[in-house]
C-alpha cells in the first residue's frame, strides 16, 4: 500500500536510501575495450568501412547466424535502407507500432511512405498481433514490429500475416541484440533486421547500427546505398589495386569509422557475459518484488529469451509519476519511456488515445527501473530497498 504521507520517505524530507544517484542505465567498457581503440587510433586507419569493421561484421553475422550483416552509423539510418532499398511506391503504407521510438516512422515517412499506427499489448508494449490484419490495405506494403525493452515480438505470427499477403518485414530490433526468440537469435526472423549500438544499448559502438539480411539481393544494394552510391565495397572487397570505385547510384554516407568497428568487435566479444549479468539482476529484482502486490512485470512473448535491455515494472497508472518522483528522491533514477507516437506534436495526426487502448494502457503503468552490467549488487539491493519503503 502506498502511503504517501510518510515522514521517512525522502520525497517528504527523510533520508534517501542512497545519497549517490543510481543510474538508469550505463554502457560497459572495460580494458578490452580501451586498447582496441587505442590500437586502431595509432594504426591511423581511421575512415568509414575499414578492415575492424569488416571483422566486426563477420563476426556479428556468425553470432546472429544470418547471411550478411552491414555495419552503418545508426539504427535509424538502417532503418531507412531498409525501405529506400525497397522503391515503394509513394504514398504506400507501413504499419509500426504505435509504443515505438520515432526512427521506425521516421524511416518510412523518410522514404515518402504512409505510417499507419497499429496499437500493442498492454502488459509488455509489442505489436498486437490480434489486431495486426485490420491495418492492412490495398495500399499497405510493410510492417515494422519492434522488440520493445529487448523482448522479441510474436514473429511467427507476424511473418505468417505478411506473408498471406506479400508484405515486406522490417524487424526493428534496435534494442534485442542476444535475444532469442524460438531458439534463435532476432534478426533472422524478418526480410530485414535493424540493431541500435548507441551507448544506452547492450552493446555500444558509440553511434551505430547494423542492417541485417539474408536476402542477397537487398544486401548488394544497400552496401552500394550505405557508401554514397558507389561500388567501393566490392572495390576493396575485390582486392582490385587499379583504377577507382565507380558512381553507380545515388545513396548517403552512413559507413562507421574504423574505431567504431574495432570498439564492435571488443564488446561483441563479451555480449554474452554483458546479457547474463543483466539476467542476474533482472533476476533479483524479480525475486526481491514479487511480493509487492502493486506491481506487475512485463510479459516476455512465449518461446523466447530476453536480453534484459530494460527492466520496467508495470505500477498504478494513477500514482506512476508519484511513484516515479519518490524513487528518484531515494536516488534511485527510474524512468518512464516512450511517449506512444501520436501524443507526439509530428504524429498527432495519425490518431488518438481511443485509437491505442493497449499502447495508452501500457505507457500510464510503466516504470523502468536501473539495469546495466556494472550495477554493482549493492546498489541493486538500494533499488530493491528503494521501492519496497516507497510500497510500504
Ligand atoms: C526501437 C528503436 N528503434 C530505433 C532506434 C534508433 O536507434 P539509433 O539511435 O541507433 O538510431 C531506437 C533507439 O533507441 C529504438 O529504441
Amino acid at each position: 500500500m502506498l502511503n504517501k504521507e510518510n515522514s521517512e520517505l525522502a520525497i517528504n524530507g527523510g533520508n534517501p536510501i542512497s545519497n549517490a544517484k543510481i543510474l538508469i542505465h550505463k554502457p560497459y567498457m572495460d580494458e578490452d575495450d580501451f586498447d582496441s581503440v587505442d590500437k586502431v587510433t595509432r594504426s591511423t586507419f581511421v575512415s568509414g568501412d575499414g578492415p575492424e569493421c569488416r571483422i566486426f561484421e563477420k563476426g556479428l553475422a556468425e553470432y546472429l547466424d544470418v547471411k550478411h550483416v552491414l555495419f552503418v552509423n545508426s539504427a535509424t539510418s538502417a532503418l531507412e535502407l531498409a525501405f529506400r532499398v525497397k522503391s515503394f511506391p509513394a504514398g504506400s503504407e507501413v504499419i509500426v507500432p504505435n509504443f515505438t521510438y520515432t526512427s521506425t516512422a521516421i524511416a518510412a515517412l523518410y522514404n515518402n511512405l504512409n505510417v499507419v499506427l497499429a496499437d500493442v499489448y498492454p502488459d509488455n508494449g509489442s505489436l498486437d498481433v490480434s489486431k495486426l490484419k485490420s491495418y492492412i490495405t490495398k495500399k499497405t506494403v510493410a510492417i515494422a514490429p519492434v522488440d520493445y525493452g529487448g523482448i522479441p515480438a510474436e514473429m511467427d505470427e507476424i511473418m505468417n500475416i505478411a506473408n498471406q499477403h506479400g508484405l515486406y518485414v522490417v524487424h526493428d530490433t534496435a534494442q534485442s541484440i542476444g535475444s532469442e526468440y524460438k531458439g534463435k537469435k532476432t534478426g533472422c526472423q524478418g526480410h530485414v533486421s535493424t540493431f541500435s549500438f548507441h551507448g544506452t544499448k547492450n552493446l555500444t559502438t558509440g553511434e551505430g547500427g547494423a542492417f541485417v539480411t539474408n536476402d542477397d539481393s537487398i544486401a548488394d544494394r544497400v552496401k552500394i546505398l550505405r557508401e554514397k552510391g558507389t561500388d567501393k565495397y566490392s572495390f576493396l572487397t575485390d582486392n582490385k589495386d587499379r583504377g577507382y570505385y565507380e558512381y553507380v547510384d545515388i545513396g548517403n554516407s552512413y559507413v562507421q569509422s574504423n574505431i567504431n568497428g574495432a570498439l564492435g568487435i571488443s564488446q561483441l566479444n563479451k555480449l554474452d557475459w554483458m546479457n547474463n549479468e543483466r539476467r542476474k539482476i533482472a533476476e533479483f529484482y524479480k525475486n526481491e518484488l514479487s511480493g509487492i502486490k502493486e506491481i506487475d512485470f512485463m510479459r516476455i512473448t512465449e518461446g523466447s529469451n530476453h536480453n534484459w535491455h530494460l527492466f520496467g515494472v508495470l505500477v498504478l497508472l494513477e500514482d506512476r509519476y508519484w511513484i516515479m518522483d519518490a524513487l528518484r528522491a531515494e536516488g534511485v533514477l527510474a524512468n518512464v519511456h516512450y511517449t506512444p507516437l501520436h501524443r507526439n506534436k509530428y504524429y498527432s495526426c495519425l490518431g488518438e488515445d481511443r485509437d491505442f487502448p493497449g499502447s495508452i494502457e501500457f505507457f500510464n503503468r510503466l516504470l523502468r527501473l536501473p539495469i546495466y552490467p556494472s550495477l554493482s549488487s549493492v546498489d541493486a539491493q538500494r533499488v530493491t530497498q528503494a521501492i519496497a519503503k516507497v510500497f510500504l
